[in-house]
């Protein structure tokens, strides 16, 4: 019997998704699919892994199948491993804009994570992007299994882009000396696809719409210092785009870089230290982070101070986690952080058109439709003040 799942997609390169699921026994990392209910025309097969932790855990297989080409805006059918007791389906996400985010970070698996996950599917939306803490497994490994269990509704429908946060490290020095093994294992991002693979999992970037919007996922917890393979690899990606054609780019890192929370304070600073500066000079329209279990913007930033070539921040860690709301703040209130409140909640980026991007924040303790906190971001690629 498949005892379970877990399944989930992510993008790969413009065309194409992988399908990554769990089961039990020895099943074939087969992905049959099609544009029609119960008719499988198409197949992908892939490749299988499992890890084992602490002796007393092993991992069922691990199967993921990159499947495509795929049309965009496509509703497709799917099975995985041939086992007919189970159909899935995915939208893929559109090839131009108006294209939707959903952002969510420190998502966990509680009551609050639930609440989270029902305010997000009462909406639709193209693209669920995770700034890091997926299951606080912390260390028990079936927490891992519950959490792709809990996902998969929402995971295997539409692609989920994650980065890692300091929840998915799980190193316990002597017994588990490598850091990410579960991560790493379940949750494979597109590091060797698009015009620039940086060949870790803990760091990537993609396109999406067409190449109107640029998503480039940070590693908190990997190298960041000028000369590691990293900053390295960020300079090199943020030096490729072209922004006349691609009129955003959005960043993700877990530990927020600006943040008047009192918990995890000063977390992010060497990182942004490291890294502000590319970003700045690339015109990154906003960076979201996680970490603090809160939710917070900021206006756009660089150096500390208000900047209007610099990107918005937003702290959006907010998911669910088990570790209950941040609710300490610094006061006064730096001039730069706009809006800060710790309730539950999940975030929406709308990128309308070529010059415009609407960000929302949803409370779980409203209607979805509910709007606590709003701004649009427009692209400062159409900013001239900040291109001469
Ligand atoms: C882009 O969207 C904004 C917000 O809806 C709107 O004000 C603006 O006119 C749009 N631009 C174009 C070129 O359609
Ligand atoms: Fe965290």
């Amino acid at each position: 019997c498949l005892l379970y799942f877990q399944v989930h997609i992510s993008t790969v390169g413009h065309d194409e998704m992988r399908v990554t699921w769990i089961t039990e026994d020895d099943a074939p990392a087969v992905v049959e699919y099609g544009m029609t209910s119960g008719q499988y025309p198409f197949s992908a097969t892939g490749t299988t892994t499992s890890y084992s932790y602490l002796a007393l855990y092993r991992s069922g297989n691990i199967h993921d199948a990159v499947v495509g080409p795929l049309k965009p805006s496509t509703t497709y059918y799917y099975r995985c491993s041939s086992d007919p007791s189970r159909e899935f389906s995915f939208r893929t996400p559109p090839a131009s804009l108006p294209f939707t985010f959903v952002v969510v970070g420190d998502l966990g698996q509680t009551g609050w994570t639930k609440s989270t996950l029902q305010h997000i599917a009462a909406a639709d939306y193209d693209m669920l992007l995770l700034p890091g803490d997926l299951s606080y497994a912390d260390f028990l490994q079936p927490r891992w299994d519950s959490y792709g269990r809990l996902v998969e509704p929402l995971a295997s429908a539409r692609p989920w882009m994650v980065t890692e946060g300091n929840h998915e490290i799980e190193r316990i020095p002597l017994l588990e000396p490598r850091a990410f093994k579960a991560y790493n294992a379940r949750w494979r991002v597109p590091y060797d696809a698009g015009d620039s693979p940086s060949g870790s999992n803990l760091y990537y970037s993609f396109d999406v719409a067409g190449g109107m919007v640029h998503v480039v996922m940070l590693g908190s917890y990997a190298g960041f210092e000028a000369g590691t393979a990293q900053h390295e690899w960020l300079r090199g990606d943020l030096a490729r785009i072209d922004r006349g054609r691609t009129p955003f780019v959005v960043a993700l890192v877990h530990a927020p870089w600006y943040n008047s929370n009192k918990a995890h304070q000063g977390e992010g600073d060497d990182m942004r230290d490291a890294m502000e500066a590319l970003l700045r000079a690339a015109r990154v329209d906003a960076v979201f982070a996680g970490h603090v279990h809160a939710y917070e913007r900021f206006t756009r930033v660089y150096g500390g101070m208000e900047d209007q070539c610099g990107p918005v921040y937003v702290t959006i860690g907010d998911g669910g986690n088990r570790e209950g709301l941040a609710d300490e703040y610094i006061d006064p209130q730096p001039k730069t952080s706009v809006f800060r409140e710790a309730s539950f909640g999940h975030g929406r980026l709308q990128v309308v058109n070529a010059t415009h991007a609407l960000w929302t924040w949803h409370r779980n303790d409203d209607d979805q439709p509910v709007v606590a906190d709003q701004v649009w971001i427009t692209s400062l690629a159409s900013n001239p003040d900040c291109n001469n």
